[in-house]
């Protein structure tokens, strides 16, 4: 039976930013440049022939178009007529900007053979050979604009123009990548711009919905007049569920805050168009955005067990694992068949003790109040290998940054447990790099001002039902330059026992210099050191390399003893970055199995920033259902990068269903393999231990999309049950063929069942 779900039918134009700029008034430039690796001042020279330079487009990093190991300086060149008719048609005649996209790292720009612009960070500037290369500094993911006058002498009006870019690279992804490429003028969408990052969508109990955003007006010499308008649009009927109007004065040079709010059926997506035109010249800015639409249902009275259901442990560790439960409190917890030495407090849920000999149990655990009773069994293995299931929990890194301290790690883990997480099997407490200080003379690892006592902190993290996790770097120094653990590693080990360490991230960082042109063994070598020292020690240490995938580290991390293994460079929040990295797992998925775990990097959604600023995810409310759906189904680490004490509702809901996270824990800890894959969309598979299976349906345009599937695409035969498992509901059989239609960037996660 062909079984058609459509659930969304409008087509709506989704872009995250538009100007009224039209195509004419621009000259394209992502098309193929001309790309030399190296590096030679005489390439600025427009007269320069660079006919025999091979070609690569500038919106993929050099590594996706074949210069995979390469690292340092390279050269992108292009030609182009500029028309003097293109600041003729303008309404603004200003100023001409020239737009080439992001560069990683850092760059500087020449247009017929004379310095336009410079972009740079510290870091590379150092390690630039000669260190002559870039003054200024500058963050690498920025967006590359750089203005001139149009009677600047450099630019030659209806002739042909140079552009030289000259990039160094420090390591990892390379090159220009991103977009857009062009040379237009500055028009009055290029002075006018919004900033939706300072905040976040508010919703009230009565369904209202607000949001606060600034608009700046950049101009140095206009002030603008115009009208606000907010249009808010249904997905699936097209309609206008709301307007309105506001008269707005945006003085030159100036930031204005502003903001709006509406009722709306939060679990209806739609779209908002936000649009100011300006009353003298009738130009004007747009901005659509995707509502955040809540996909959760919501929490019932009765009792349910959440959480892991199968659980590793060593012989004689301490033992710590939280039954993870909502329903209405109090809540009475119990267990049967528990192993002699282990007990459970049947307040909290905390079941501790130590095990003394290796084997499986299986234990039945209940839950109980008012409304009911709800019983599940927890298979707990004693035998050498921990994290059975993904460890779920947090991380400092994607939001503090180096800024990390002790209150921040104590309100995280408070929040981790007031804002219900815990009871959904979030577990970890992760401090990132910036606690560690030195060692002393005796070889201990001291902690630097943040972090006044790591012992007391510990504690009082585990007292919260939660467990902590460190960080350090097999090299002399950390990725963030704090002190590493190099011939310092049985010292460090000891250390993070006593203070009761339940997970360590080893990043690799300056150990690149001790081995500067790894071999495989020599990959392997300092995590065979560290794992040593940790599974020494009488604690149950998740062991977590980052090493950014090198040496296809997929491949041998179980070898190590590792639990889980960075696959990937440092995440972003972006759909660029989190579709780059996450649709890219297919080839670990066969490595992938309970205790080894692939990581493609921690979750970006909420209050990121990197420390100390933060700003909301710049991820659409459909990708971040992409994001944890995706990560769910590729039996990744889910740790969570934002500030948990600003959780915001649409992020609180998006991290607390049940049958998502289950996906993510299911105790045959298989990846999901992509089944099926064009331009357009992805369609990957996870087996499940009852034999089920989980598909997400990934729609990679930026429009509505149906998404077919034929079930032979996932060799399946006969006839099954499909649930939605975002909104936990029976969606009916089907036999050979079904449809979904997927929001931009969003997904469909679906479960069948064979009938
Ligand atoms: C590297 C890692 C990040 C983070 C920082 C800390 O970049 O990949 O996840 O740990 O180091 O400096």
């Amino acid at each position: 039976m062909k079984k058609i779900y459509i659930l969304f039918i409008m087509a709506l134009l989704f872009a995250i930013s538009c100007s009224t700029e039209k195509k004419e008034n621009l000259i394209d430039l992502n098309i193929p440049w001309k790309f030399k690796a190296g590096d030679n001042m005489a390439w600025v020279a427009p007269s320069f022939d660079d006919s025999k330079w091979v070609t690569i487009l500038p919106n993929k990093i050099w590594e996706d178009q074949g210069f995979e190991k390469l690292d340092g300086f390279a050269w992108y060149r292009i030609r182009f007529l500029l028309p003097s008719s293109l600041k003729e048609k303008s309404l603004m005649k200003d100023s001409i900007q020239f737009l080439l996209g992001r560069i990683d790292d850092c760059d500087q720009v020449f247009l017929n053979g004379e310095m336009i612009g410079q972009n740079a960070r510290t870091q590379a500037i150092k390690k630039a050979p000669g260190n002559e290369f870039i003054k200024e500094q500058g963050i690498w993911n920025t967006e590359r604009r750089y203005v001139l006058n149009v009677n600047d002498e450099r630019i030659m009006w209806d002739k042909e123009n140079v552009i030289a870019v000259r990039v160094y690279d420090q390591n990892g992804a390379g090159g220009m990548f991103s977009k857009p490429f062009a040379v237009s003028m500055v028009s009055f969408g290029d002075y006018v711009k919004f900033d939706f990052t300072k905040n976040t969508f508010v919703f009230r109990n009565d369904n209202f919905i607000s949001r606060k955003f600034t608009i700046e007006n950049r101009s140095g010499k206009d002030d603008f007049s115009g009208i606000l308008s907010l249009n808010v649009i249904s997905y699936s009927t097209g309609a206008v569920l709301f307007h309105k109007d506001t008269a707005l004065k945006l003085a030159r040079n100036s930031k204005t805050e502003t903001g709006f709010s509406f009722q709306t059926d939060p679990s209806k997506p739609s779209s908002a168009e936000i649009i100011f035109k300006e009353n003298l010249s009738g130009q004007s800015v747009t901005e659509n955005m995707e509502l955040p639409y809540i996909l959760t249902p919501a929490e019932k009275k009765e009792p349910r067990i959440n959480g892991a259901r199968v659980f590793g442990v060593r012989p004689w560790s301490p033992f710590l694992f939280k039954v993870a439960a909502t329903g209405e409190v109090p809540l009475k917890y119990s267990a049967k068949d528990l192993p002699e030495g282990l007990t459970i407090d049947s307040i909290n849920g905390l079941i501790t003790g130590a095990l003394k000999k290796k084997g499986e149990y299986l234990v039945n655990l209940t839950v109980k109040n008012i409304s009911g009773t709800a019983t599940r069994n927890l298979k707990i293995v004693c035998g050498n290998t921990l994290s059975l299931t993904p460890p779920l929990g947090w991380n400092s890194w994607n939001c503090w940054g180096l800024s990390v301290s002790d209150e921040k790690i104590r309100q995280s883990a408070e929040a981790m447990k007031s804002s219900g997480l815990i009871d959904h099997g979030w577990t970890y407490i992760n401090i990132d790099d910036g606690w560690e200080y030195m060692h002393d003379k005796d070889g201990k690892i001291l902690t630097n001002s943040k972090f006044p006592n790591m012992y007391t902190l510990c504690s009082y993290v585990h007292s919260l039902g939660l467990k902590i996790g460190i960080y350090s770097s097999p090299g002399p120094k950390t990725c963030g330059g704090y002190e590493g653990s190099y011939t310092f590693e049985e010292k460090d080990a000891e250390a993070y026992a006593a203070w009761g360490i339940d997970y360590l991230k080893y990043d690799w960082c300056s150990y690149g210099n001790i081995a500067p042109n790894p071999t495989k063994a020599q990959l392997k070598h300092p995590y065979q050191v560290m794992k040593k020292a940790i599974r020494k020690v009488n604690r149950d240490i998740h062991y977590s390399l980052c090493q950014y995938g090198m040496g296809k580290v997929w491949e041998w991390g179980a070898e190590v003893d590792g639990n889980s293994w960075r696959t990937t460079g440092d995440i972003e929040d972006t759909w660029e970055s989190l579709s780059g990295i996450g649709f890219s797992q297919g080839k670990c998925s066969p490595y992938s199995a309970p205790g080894r775990w692939n990581d493609p990097d921690m979750l970006v959604v909420g209050w990121v920033g990197w420390g100390p600023a933060l700003h909301y995810s710049r991820l659409t409310p459909s990708e971040q259902y992409t994001h944890i759906s995706l990560w769910s189904l590729l039996s990744s680490p889910l740790l969570i990068g934002c500030d948990l004490s600003q959780l915001d509702a649409f992020t609180l809901n998006l991290l607390t269903n049940d049958e998502v996270i289950a996906v993510n824990q299911d105790p045959l800890g298989k990846q999901a393999t992509r089944a099926k894959a064009n331009e357009s969309y992805e369609v990957w598979v996870k087996d499940l231990e009852d034999g089920s299976k989980a598909i997400g349906l990934f729609n990679l345009t930026e429009k509505p999309l149906n998404v077919p599937v034929d079930m032979k695409d996932i060799k399946l035969k006969g006839r099954w049950n499909m649930r939605d498992i975002w909104r936990q509901t029976d969606l009916g059989a089907v036999e050979k063929h079904f449809e979904m239609n997927v929001l931009p960037h969003g997904v469909m996660l679906i479960k069948v069942i064979q009938n």
